[in-house]
């Protein structure tokens, strides 16, 4: 059985939406309680067994290099100072066993194109692809069940060809997303019969929006690099994938969970307050606080 053992992260992106937090440091690290969503999906990945990190960066990205470096002086003061559990904190950011890849995306031409700049380092093997802005959190994650990307993998493995990560949406958002046309809607891994970048909602195949975890096949370099530019005059990933369909199977899978958009203020604004009231030593003092104000 192929196992998934490289995930693609494009970080490339400006973070537009985020003005003017975005100015100077990227938007993968801006915190959600107290962790960079670089790091979740890092996190992600390494929970379904990837320990193959590869980062397609631009300028303005060090940061995210540095979060997964040494930080020699920070940690040496950290020992000096006895506090071992705050070591322990910083170095569990990345583990002995995970490697960490970058190339540069030398323009922002798209996120097909980003990916395309992950060839050389994928090489010919399937691989997971994450986009950070999206922050996924497995329906039973916290009590220990299977990330998204896990569902993936999984699905995958029973079902090898691309699995792309699928949410029903409201037809009005259709051209927020990629949108695929499936057989079985209501299957939980459904054949894909046509694909199509954020299509205004009267074009839209279906409501079946794109989340941002894929599983591809090496397959699909050759493809993006045969599409002509799609929406937003951007190199798509949507359109390699769409590419494929009738050569390679390609699916849709409905994973059990929840996904804030982290690119948007209000996605990542849900996402701080849930985790906030996951999180065991904020929950009581933050609860009390929604109350108050929203009483
Ligand atoms: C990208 C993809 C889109 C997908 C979305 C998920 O769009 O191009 O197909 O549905 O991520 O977040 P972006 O959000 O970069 O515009």
């Amino acid at each position: 059985m192929t196992s998934i053992r490289k995930a693609v992260f494009p970080v490339g992106g400006l973070g537009t939406r985020f003005l003017p937090a975005t100015k100077a440091i990227p938007k993968e690290m801006l915190p959600v309680v107290d962790k960079p969503l670089m790091q979740y999906a890092v996190e992600e990945a390494y929970a379904a067994g990837i320990r193959q990190m590869i980062f397609v960066t631009g300028r303005n990205k060090r940061a995210i290099e540095d979060h997964f470096d040494t930080a020699y002086e920070l940690e040496a003061e950290l020992e000096a100072a006895g506090k071992q559990q705050l070591l322990d904190l910083v170095h569990s950011i990345k583990p002995d066993d995970m490697d960490c890849f970058y190339v540069r995306q030398p323009r922002a031409l798209g996120l097909g194109h980003a990916v395309l700049c992950a060839e050389r380092l994928v090489g010919d093997e399937p691989f997971a692809v994450l986009l950070a802005d999206d922050l996924m959190i497995g329906a039973n994650q916290m009590a220990g069940g299977p990330t998204v990307l896990q569902q993936m993998v999984d699905a995958f493995a029973s079902s090898p060809g691309t699995v792309l990560a699928v949410q029903d949406v409201p037809r009005a958002d259709t051209r927020r997303y990629g949108v695929v046309d499936v057989h079985g809607v209501n299957q939980r891994l459904a054949e894909v019969f046509g694909m199509v970048e954020k299509p205004a909602p009267e074009k839209a195949p279906s409501t079946l929006a794109v989340a941002g975890r894929y599983i591809l096949t090496p397959a699909v370099f050759d493809s993006i690099r045969n599409q002509p530019r799609g929406a937003g005059g951007e190199i798509q990933l949507t359109d390699g994938i769409a590419a494929l369909i009738g050569r390679e199977k390609v699916q849709a899978f409905r994973y059990d969970g929840q996904r804030y958009d982290c690119g948007s203020k209000e996605g990542f604004l849900q996402a701080t307050i849930d985790l906030a009231l996951a999180n065991p030593e904020l929950r009581d003092s933050v609860r009390a606080h929604i109350q108050r104000v929203a009483g």
